[in-house]
């Protein structure tokens, strides 16, 4: 028998304890032993609950327990998780995680100890929720050169915007839903603002790159700013309004940027809609390969994380083609000096003409009940910092920026 040891006992801590017990013998069949929860790690006490025998509040009795091979880390956040998974590590016991954070800031570091000690450090849950996507990029497309991902990363922003888009609903009854389905973070803000995404193709690109990228240096933008207006613009150009984590492999470094994009309604991307992630890969040997599932859940996180620690407790040693190398210095190109077409809206003086002469060759875009001093576009392919000196143009001569969307090529 392999002793389990949760650290957390939230959405994804409780699901994962839900499916262990649930499917025991399935899982025990699939792991070749079978697999126990001994302890759940909490802050507080959970009276009465199911599972109260297995809670501890040190942490030192499951660090300090010889029968734990496998500890889960589903608290979220840098710290205490990181103390926690890279002291399970150095005493020979293999950790999953669903933290995208913590891989995000300290993944390449803990990949290091996990190997150093002959265990394994994996975090399937921490991209995409349910959808197998970290383990197919660095086994299953282990021989190609990864050159694209891009991909909706975010459950609970995805879930917004289409309630937003499909029903009109308002932004705030859309987000406390998602709240209550347990989808958002404990401070949606990371979602909302993109952070949260930001994360997750770092985490995708880190395998593909391999080298560590860091969140700080990927220029992030989230969804707050968009309104109904760049949603009827955006049907009126042929396209929806997405969050998109983007990650290009370039000579000069790591393109990445995550960001709403317009996105063309031929786009495969286009239609995932609710809570669902649509991940796009392109590998020089496969071309496009697309995943699909629940970005988040409580079971379908939990079902990454059980597939996760089936894995630790049949392996003997490291996986070794899930690594990359440390890299503090700032691998990312400049966003501003990249190609791009983007949707714009101006409001006020100097007027139409001016706008649509500053971007020649530009689209255009017209709407029901626009007011006659609102004029909306799309922009040429040019690099972004040409646009955004267009656009300091026409601030220069009183127009007032409204919004502002790049464009998802589909190729
Ligand atoms: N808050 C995250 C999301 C949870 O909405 O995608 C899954 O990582």
């Amino acid at each position: 028998m392999k002793q389990i040891a949760v650290l957390g006992y939230g959405v994804v801590g409780s699901g994962v304890v839900e499916v262990l017990e649930k499917n025991s013998e399935n899982i025990g069949r699939k792991a070749g032993d079978q697999l126990k929860v001994k302890y759940i790690l909490v802050r507080r006490s959970f009276l009465g609950d199911p599972n109260e025998e297995k809670m501890v509040q040190d942490f030192n009795t499951i660090v300090n327990d010889p029968e734990v091979a496998v500890v889960v880390e589903a608290m979220g956040g840098i710290e205490p998780a990181f103390s926690y998974v890279k002291a399970s590590l150095e005493q020979g016991k293999s950790v999953v995680t669903s933290n995208k954070e913590l891989v995000a800031e300290k993944g390449a570091q803990l990949l290091g100890i996990a190997r150093e000690h002959h265990v394994n450090f994996l975090f399937e849950a921490s991209v995409g929720g349910g959808i197998p996507i970290i383990r197919p990029l660095h086994q299953c497309l282990a021989a190609n050169e990864i050159d694209k991902i891009e991909g909706i990363l975010n459950g609970t922003t995805n879930f917004i915007l289409t309630k937003m888009i499909k029903e009109g609903m308002g932004f705030h009854q859309a987000l406390s839903i998602a709240k209550e389905l347990g989808y958002a973070e404990s401070d949606p803000t990371a979602d909302v603002e993109g952070l949260d995404a930001c994360r997750k193709i770092c985490i995708l690109a880190s395998i593909a790159y391999g080298k560590h990228i860091y969140p700080r240096y990927v220029h992030t933008e989230g969804i707050t700013k968009l309104t109904g207006e760049d949603v009827e613009y955006a049907q009126e150009w042929g396209g929806v309004l997405k969050l998109i984590g983007q990650f290009i492999r370039r000579e000069e470094g790591a393109s990445i940027l995550t960001a709403p994009r317009l996105v063309p309604l031929e786009s495969q991307l286009a239609t995932v809609d609710d809570v669902f992630n649509g991940i796009l890969v392109q590998g020089d040997a496969t071309g496009d390969v697309v995943f699909y599932g629940k970005g988040a859940g409580k079971l379908p996180t939990a079902s990454a994380v059980v597939a996760d620690v089936i894995d630790c407790a049949k392996r003997r040693d490291t996986v070794k083609t899930l690594y990359w190398e440390d890299c503090q210095e700032n691998i990312v190109c400049d966003y501003m000096e990249e190609p791009v077409r983007a949707y714009l809206r101006f409001q006020g003086v100097p007027g139409r003409e001016l706008v649509l002469e500053t971007f020649q060759g530009c689209q255009e875009l017209r709407r029901s009940q626009q007011p006659k001093t609102e004029t909306a576009l799309v922009t040429p392919m040019m690099k972004e910092k040409e646009i955004w000196e267009k656009i300091e143009f026409l601030k220069e001569k009183g127009a007032c920026l409204l919004g502002m969307v790049r464009v998802l090529e589909n190729n």
